[in-house]
């Protein structure tokens, strides 16, 4: 090990956290912002669940835990993203949220024409638009600002497309291929200045960097949960609405989980009073109580620890890129500035998917891969060491300069 990685890893304050996580072998797993590792803790809670809960308890366990996890576990979460207790509630997936919100905040501004969003916002948020656009119908446009690098979308851009027609400006916060961090809070005044609604997709930030929601005084805002709050594989998402906009807003989506008195089962459909009303049906309450003790950590570790060592981590994996990758033709496709970059670094080569299957099949080393040329290394500060990143940018130039990379196809396979 480098001495400056060990020396890193050795002042580490969350160095411990790493044993609070299932690691099975020497695998660098640099993709935590895809789908984070699984923490001890979520096995056991399962296990308890199966056994006690499901297994013995059956239906009584809705009364004695289950029917208000949605808001209990959305609190906890709201505590992650600075909002205030009875804002959040966990629900479906970050798709289905979006189109709830968008959906809810469009019909709230109706007579405004048109959604300002960014092209480098995760296609799932363009098509549900899309989606919204057509059912709403209308004359509804989205504009769709154009980075001019691919990375950066300066604030005065967005800043400058907003107006008196514009019903919805709706981002990323983290851009999902550069990591590029907006502004959140001059992005919201500049919303609320000409009367818009705001909707931030947090999938890319939460747990990775500490969010003020209430006191930038945010609309909307959804984010995943099996990122950086390793909740697992398709946990279901949390979605945010400030408390005084729960009661002017409408779910599209009438289930009975969002009804006033679900259990009375009268006929005719009433919001339930709160953020509640933005459930639909029946919470998936194995995989929603699987996100609880990734929570936990982050809660325990502090979301400024986690963002000074993310901080910390990304500069260091930058440092290392400028030494070993910049000089074989490796571009850095993130921001240089640490306060517009969240917790992954984006690397770009001409043959960056090559090189990606030949850094998980030859060296173990797993970041993912998004097109057109980019490698991205997510930083889990929870449980990734300095050691790692070495091992990860060492094994990359070693693909690089041997070539071995040139074994595999130039197409992509499956989930990447
Ligand atoms: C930024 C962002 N938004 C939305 C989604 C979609 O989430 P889901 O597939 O859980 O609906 C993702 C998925 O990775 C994402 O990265």
């Amino acid at each position: 090990m480098g001495n400056q990685a060990q020396r890193l890893d050795e002042l580490d304050p969350l160095a411990e956290f790493r044993s609070k996580f299932v690691i099975s072998d020497e695998t660098v797993y640099l993709d935590g912002n895809s789908l984070g590792r699984m923490p001890l803790a979520s096995r056991t809670r399962i296990e308890q669940l199966l056994q006690r809960e499901w297994g013995e308890r059956l239906v009584r366990s809705w009364g004695e835990s289950w029917i208000d996890l949605p808001q209990r576990l959305g609190d906890k979460v709201g505590r992650l993203i600075g909002a205030v207790p009875g804002e959040t509630v966990m629900a479906d997936s970050t798709s289905v949220n979006f189109f709830k919100l968008a959906t809810s905040a469009l019909r709230a501004k109706s007579g405004r024409m048109k959604v300002v969003t960014e092209a480098t916002n995760f296609p799932s948020d363009l098509y549900l638009l899309q989606g919204c656009v057509d059912l709403l119908g209308g004359g509804l446009e989205i504009v769709r600002l154009e980075s001019h690098d691919g990375v950066h979308l300066p604030v005065e851009q967005i800043e400058a497309e907003l107006d008196e027609n514009t019903a919805l400006l709706t981002l990323s916060h983290t851009a999902f291929k550069s990591g590029f961090v907006h502004d959140m809070k001059r992005l919201t005044e500049a919303a609320h200045a000409v009367g818009a609604l705001v909707l931030w997709d947090l999938s890319h930030s939460v747990g990775a960097m500490p969010l003020s929601l209430s006191d930038y005084d945010v609309d909307l805002a959804v984010g995943c949960s099996y990122k950086y709050l390793n909740g697992g594989p398709g946990a279901p998402a949390f979605l945010y609405v400030r408390r005084d906009l729960q009661e002017l807003l409408a779910n599209p989506i009438w289930g009975w989980f969002g009804q006033k008195n679900a259990f009375d089962f009268g006929l005719d459909y009433q919001p339930a009073d709160g953020v509640g009303r933005f459930l639909a049906g029946t919470p998936p309450i194995i995989s929603m109580a699987a996100i609880e003790p990734g929570v936990d950590l982050l809660l325990d570790a502090g979301m400024e620890q986690v963002r000074a060592k993310s901080i910390a981590q990304t500069e260091f994996l930058i440092e290392l890129w400028s030494k070993y990758l910049e000089p074989l033709d490796v571009s850095l496709n993130s921001p240089l500035s640490a306060q517009n970059r969240g917790s992954h670094v984006s690397l770009g080569h001409a043959e960056a998917l090559r090189i990606d299957r030949a850094l998980i099949e030859q060296k173990h080393v797993i970041p993912d891969f998004r097109r057109p040329d980019n490698i991205r290394f997510g930083v889990a500060p929870l449980y990734n060491s300095y050691h790692e990143l070495e091992v990860a940018v060492l094994a990359m130039a070693d693909v690089i300069k041997s070539r071995s990379y040139e074994e595999y196809p130039d197409t992509l396979s499956g989930v990447t």
